[in-house]
């Protein structure tokens, strides 16, 4: 099925500023049904969860719509998805309720930092897997050496994101599991690129933040609810000590994860299509996936032609994510000149803070990240390639 594009595109509002937004993988924009339901939940009248009146029940609703909805995202439990307002928070809060000291824990100098110094800071053991810092792989072989009898979590990216690197997690998920380690799977570039099955990836938990994929700022955590009711947080005394309740502190920003259900409501629909949101969710991230590449592949090919251009990374797997730099040129300035001709990218080490150490860039301001997301079009890697020619 062809990816409806310019449908797509009219239900984003922000689009028609004429801008390119290549800046997706900082966060997406939003479509129309996600600002409504946002604002509809605000309308309506909305009370705290747990009331005897029917503004609370609606935000128990809403809630609970949206377990499901995330749930649908990614293949888990709608019990097992922990919300919070981001992914860092929800990390920092898993990390110390499952490593300390006496374990060990394995993190990627591949992943964004989110995903790394929550788990060095447990008091745990921290061994690294390394990157290769030419081909921006992540060699799997590596992690049976690193995994052992001590190991608690290994926690690896599904997606890096600066260079859009996919690692074999079912494989590092094979290693991990025959030692009684459990897997820690940052989803938050990886999600809104293709469909994702986090039971298929071996993922034990698996980390997403909705603004990524045209929700509002907020985080999820997805396990199976068994797992969770073994994991003991920092919680309130008052608070519930149910599952997921008992990972989420304090009160939530209810009418935000209204928006979060509609996000996921417009991925399902972004392609036409029958069966349950799942399956439609599955069929309609696989064409945009498809759609992402085909354009990635000309942004690619465009950029690999200008000499002026060095492009990091050649991953074999990877999302529509280019990071480069331009002689003569800071990324900054590159990025400056960009949005001077209305295309939006980011400069910077993106907080992939290992990996561009690993690259050698990360004392030098980085490299320029240009990212697709469902919504770009040719016109948008059209005017990133002329912008960059510019430069020569
Ligand atoms: C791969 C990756 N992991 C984690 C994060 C942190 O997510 P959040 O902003 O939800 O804490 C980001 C944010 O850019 C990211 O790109």
């Amino acid at each position: 099925m062809p990816f409806p594009l310019e449908s797509v595109r009219s239900s984003y509002p922000a689009l028609s500023d004429g801008f390119a937004y290549l800046d997706g993988a900082a966060g997406t924009q939003t479509p129309d049904s996600v600002i409504d339901a946002v604002s509809a939940a605000y309308r309506a009248g909305l009370g705290n969860v747990g009331g005897a009146f029917p503004a609370s029940h609606r935000a128990d609703e809403i809630v609970a719509a949206c377990r499901a909805a995330v749930a649908d995202l990614v293949g888990g439990h709608p019990d097992g998805v922990v919300l919070g307002p981001n992914m860092t928070t929800l990390t920092y809060r898993l990390a110390r309720a499952l490593t300390g000291p006496g374990d060990e824990v394995v993190v990627s100098r591949l992943d964004h930092d989110a995903n790394v110094r929550p788990w060095t800071q447990t008091g745990a053991a921290v061994r690294w897997a390394e990157v290769d810092p030419v081909t921006g792989e992540l060699p799997v072989d590596q992690y049976a050496g690193l995994i052992g009898e001590r190991t608690k979590v290994v926690a690896v990216t599904a997606a890096s994101n600066i260079l859009g690197t996919r690692p074999d997690l079912p494989a590092i998920a094979e290693l991990a599991h025959r030692a009684g380690a459990l897997l820690y799977v940052d989803g938050v570039h990886a999600t809104p690129h293709g469909p994702v099955d986090m039971r298929a990836l071996g993922a034990d938990f698996y980390a997403t933040s909705a603004y990524k994929w045209s929700g509002p700022h907020m985080g999820a955590v997805v396990a199976d609810p068994v797992l969770l009711e073994t994991v003991r947080p920092a919680k309130l005394r008052p608070s519930p000590d149910t599952v997921p309740e008992r990972f989420e502190t304090g009160t939530s920003a209810f009418a935000d994860l209204a928006g979060v259900t509609a996000a996921v409501d417009h991925l399902a629909a972004m392609v036409p299509g029958s069966g349950t949101r799942r399956e439609r969710l599955l069929a309609s991230m696989a064409a945009a996936e498809e759609h992402e590449l085909e354009l990635f592949a000309t942004m690619i090919a465009g950029l690999e032609t200008m000499p002026h251009v060095t492009l990091h990374g050649k991953p074999a797997r990877r999302t529509a994510t280019a990071y480069f730099t331009v002689a003569g040129h800071t990324p900054r300035q590159v990025a400056e000149h960009l949005a001077g001709l209305g295309v939006n990218v980011w400069n910077g080490h993106n907080y992939a803070w290992e990996l561009t150490g690993a690259l050698g860039l990360r004392d030098s301001g980085g490299a320029v990240r240009a990212g697709l997301v469902h919504y770009n079009d040719h016109s948008d890697v059209t005017r990133l390639l002329e912008g960059v020619a510019r430069l020569s």
